[in-house]
């Protein structure tokens, strides 16, 4: 974790078995340290937990606000992996891509564990704090808009939020305009001599992706071969990533119907009406239409 030299012990004495003081007790950790600890060198921990400012009086506010940052760090982890696996798809590299794409979903396990806080919020509850938020919605998130353009959910419109902020637009511009990893998979698959219709392939990836027959006729006959088959594993590990994006898209739906009802959201939207909606998206369609055939 340090990338100084720790202070007194060095590295191969930190293995010792004998790591045992004069009277007979564990050696405990070391405590003196030039600037500051090494741990704050690589985790950043002070910054971190100083990055809360809560907006209103109550209470209750600061869960709120914490459990929107851990979910932030979980989309910039699982937009790292799915980078990491488009990038492995691209090389050919199926081994690193299902590794990478695995970890995603054990973060996406713990992503969705994250709403459990928010969960039970009752409409006073939140009223508690709502009004602070003005105008602030996690639809203005860049990073979860990174994470829906990766799984092929473009919309230029989108970037239109991010102008006042150049980095963020630039990242999404970037985003926008790539291969989404649901591309990377089908121009791997036709490089492994699957059917994917030319008309995909050649596809502008700025745009949302559509549903295709040709390409859910590909998976129908990948899921009608051998099971071990490699395909198979990759869209094993992408209906993993699709159904737990579908869960944290309805966990979030349900934890605001409790909060708010029906009324209108923080960001301008119909709220609930609007987020049902994006909610019956489904992520990878052809995975799941497929199945009917197999
Ligand atoms: C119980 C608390 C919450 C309520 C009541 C709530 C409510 C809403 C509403 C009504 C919308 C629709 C847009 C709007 O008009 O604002 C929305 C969008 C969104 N919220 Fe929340 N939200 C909550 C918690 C969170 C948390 C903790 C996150 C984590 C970052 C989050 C992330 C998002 C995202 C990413 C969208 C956009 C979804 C999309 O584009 O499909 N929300 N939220």
């Amino acid at each position: 974790m340090s990338q100084q030299p720790a202070p007194k012990t060095a590295p191969d004495e930190a293995v010792r078995e004998d790591a045992i003081t004069s009277d007979g007790e564990p050696e405990a950790p070391h405590l003196d340290f030039q600037g500051t600890t090494p741990y704050e060198d690589y985790v950043r921990a002070s910054v971190l937990t100083h990055l809360q400012h809560p907006l209103s009086d109550d209470p209750g506010e600061m869960v709120f606000l914490v459990t929107t940052q851990v979910m932030e760090l979980w989309f910039t982890v699982i937009v790292h992996e799915w980078h990491t696996a488009a990038q492995a798809l691209r090389e050919d590299d199926l081994p690193t891509a299902l590794e990478a794409l695995r970890r995603s979903t054990y973060e996406l396990e713990s992503l969705n564990a994250s709403w459990k806080p928010l969960a039970h919020l009752t409409p006073g509850q939140f009223n508690a704090y709502r009004s602070a938020l003005g105008d602030g919605s996690g639809f203005q998130s860049a990073m979860y808009r990174r994470l829906e353009f990766l799984l092929g959910e473009k919309s230029a419109s989108m970037l239109v939020p991010h102008r006042g902020a150049p980095r963020e637009y630039a990242e999404l511009e970037k985003a926008l305009t790539e291969p989404s990893l649901y591309d990377e998979v089908l121009r791997f698959l036709a490089r492994r001599g699957h059917a994917v219709p030319a008309a995909v392939l050649d596809r502008d990836p700025a745009r949302r992706y559509e549903p295709d027959p040709g390409v859910e006729r590909v998976w129908q006959e990948i899921y009608s071969g051998p099971r071990e088959d490699e395909p198979i594993r990759l869209g094993e590990a992408l209906t993993e990533v699709a159904e737990l994006v579908w869960r944290w898209r309805n966990d979030h739906l349900v934890a605001t119907r409790r909060a708010m009802g029906a009324k209108t959201g923080t960001g301008g939207s119909a709220g609930v009406a609007w987020l049902e909606k994006r909610a019956t998206k489904n992520v990878f369609p052809e995975l799941w239409t497929a199945r009917s055939h197999v």
